[in-house]
């Protein structure tokens, strides 16, 4: 029966490995989702099949409720609140882990149970702390997502703080690792802490960088799960934990390699906290020509080759269908239509790629950065769509900007830009952007769906 059940494990661990390997392409995702998510049901199967269960009941009620909510959400949360969905499973896989390794905990303390060893001792304490910070995290990061207090939240010495609470952490941790017997208060001292220290580690980080975030806590909430499979002896729990923690590490680092940006500068810089005033670079208000829609219909249905760049701003209005509508209506028109996707345009990895792909916007015409900024100096026109920081030249020139050095979408080099947003102020990074004050850039305020509609009209009146 064992060996049964480990085999069954190995081919959940495969099918894992298999499926995480077919998300890296939005072509292959949904299938790798399916494979992933086949493997989890098999290892749950196997576990339930082949270990002694003393009471069904709560299982089945756990089952059951679980279900529900995941098929709810999974049904009816808008693709703008993926990251929201994320960071509160985050907390649930965080929050369970340590919830099993304290009930372990509690079941050596019964009397005539040999007291554990040190490994077993070691991964206890680790799930518990590593859980808890992932539980407490994931919700605030949830809520700054979620648009409460989403600006970085700093007080003088909040980082030595965190770091003695931390200390305390690591003090107590050991303690209770090498020493068998420590009184109960001090395991719940050290669940506290690690709680209220997932809210201080996140309290300081601004909102838009939540998904760096996010992916870091879901890396922990893996070696949360990798720490209870040890403490349980379960390995396709040690896999799965394994697969989860470096899958979440290698999506930060990405992320953070996307922005030109460290994870300790994330993590400790309260990026976002200071906001620039718009228009006052050089001690006068500069001006920013504006442009109505029919104009900007007539310029690019009149151009040879037009970029459009989404950015966060178009998934807040859910305008990926009208820009799909007057990309098509362009195509007709003869015009080529490309569109520049920056890794970090929007609020989520991946975030733009689906968006346009569920408004069935062909691959083909998903371009990266680098792909089109050899080509914008013989570009006609490049429309930002509720983007900005992700076109700001300061990210090229200015040494004092929070954004220089993060590669961005050369926009400004082409003929003209139409930039569609609702007013000239900053963006993510706080700072003005002096694209919108150059001689061949047009401002198109209003609301991106709305624009893009009456930019649809219009083309569809020429
Ligand atoms: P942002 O620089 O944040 O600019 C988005 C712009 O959209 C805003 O300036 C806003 O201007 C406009 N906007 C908001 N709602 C709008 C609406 N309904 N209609 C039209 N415009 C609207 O976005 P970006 O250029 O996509 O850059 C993303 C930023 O997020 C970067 O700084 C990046 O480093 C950061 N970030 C991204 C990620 C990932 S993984 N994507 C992770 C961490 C951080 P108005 O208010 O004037 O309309």
């Amino acid at each position: 029966m064992e060996v049964l059940m480990h085999i069954t494990y190995l081919v959940a661990a495969v099918l894992f490995i298999l499926g995480l390997k077919r998300l890296s392409s939005p072509k292959t995702a949904r299938s790798g989702n399916l494979m992933g998510a086949s493997g989890m049901l098999l290892a749950i199967i196997a576990t339930l099949a082949f270990t002694q269960i003393l009471d069904w009941t709560w299982i089945i009620v756990g089952l059951v409720i679980g279900a529900a909510i995941g098929a709810f959400l999974a049904r009816w949360v808008a693709m703008t609140a993926m990251p929201q969905m994320v960071a509160v499973f985050n907390a649930f896989g965080g929050g369970a882990s340590a919830l099993v390794a304290s009930a372990e905990f509690l079941g050596y303390l019964e009397p005539g149970i040999a007291a554990p060893t040190f490994v077993i001792s070691l991964t206890i304490v680790l799930s518990v702390f590593i859980g808890s910070i992932t539980f407490s995290g994931s919700f605030l990061a949830w809520a700054k997502l979620e648009g409460h207090w989403e600006r970085a939240i700093t007080y003088p010495g909040g980082n030595i703080v965190n770091g003695l609470v931390f200390l305390g952490i690591i003090v107590i941790g050991a303690w209770i690792a090498v020493m068998p017997g420590v009184p109960i208060e001090w395991f719940i001292v050290l669940a506290v802490l690690a709680l209220i220290f997932g809210l201080m580690f996140v309290m300081p980080i601004g909102g838009a960088d939540m998904p760096v975030v996010v992916a870091l806590l879901n890396s922990f909430s893996g070696l949360a799960a990798a720490a209870t499979g040890f403490v349980l002896d379960n390995n396709v729990l040690i896999i799965a934990g394994s697969l989860v923690g470096a899958s979440g590490l290698i999506l930060t680092n990405i992320m953070c390699r996307a922005m030109n940006r460290s994870l300790a500068n994330v993590l400790f810089s309260a990026f976002g906290a200071h906001v620039e005033a718009v228009g006052d670079g050089d001690g006068r208000p500069k001006i920013a020509k504006e442009i109505n829609a029919e104009d900007a219909a007539v310029l690019m249905s009149y151009s040879n080759n037009v970029v459009v760049v989404p950015g966060y701003g178009l998934a807040v209005a859910q305008a990926q269908h009208q820009a799909r509508e007057m990309s098509d209506l362009l195509g007709e028109k003869g015009v080529t239509v490309k569109f520049a996707v920056h890794p970090v345009a929007g609020r989520m990895p991946g975030h733009m790629n689906v968006l346009l792909a569920e408004a069935n916007v062909p691959y083909d015409q998903l371009y990266e950065s680098d792909d089109v900024n050899g080509e914008m100096e013989r570009t006609d026109v490049v429309l930002i769509l509720g983007a900005n920081d992700v076109v700001n030249p300061d990210a090229r020139t200015k040494k004092d900007s929070p954004l220089y050095g993060m590669p961005i979408i050369n926009a400004d080099y082409a003929k003209n830009t139409i930039v569609v947003k609702r007013s000239l102020n900053p963006g993510f990074a706080g700072t003005d952007n002096p694209l919108f004050y150059k001689d061949n850039n047009r401002m198109l305020f209003g609301d991106a769906k709305k624009v893009l509609t009456a930019l649809v009209s219009e083309l569809k009146r020429m």
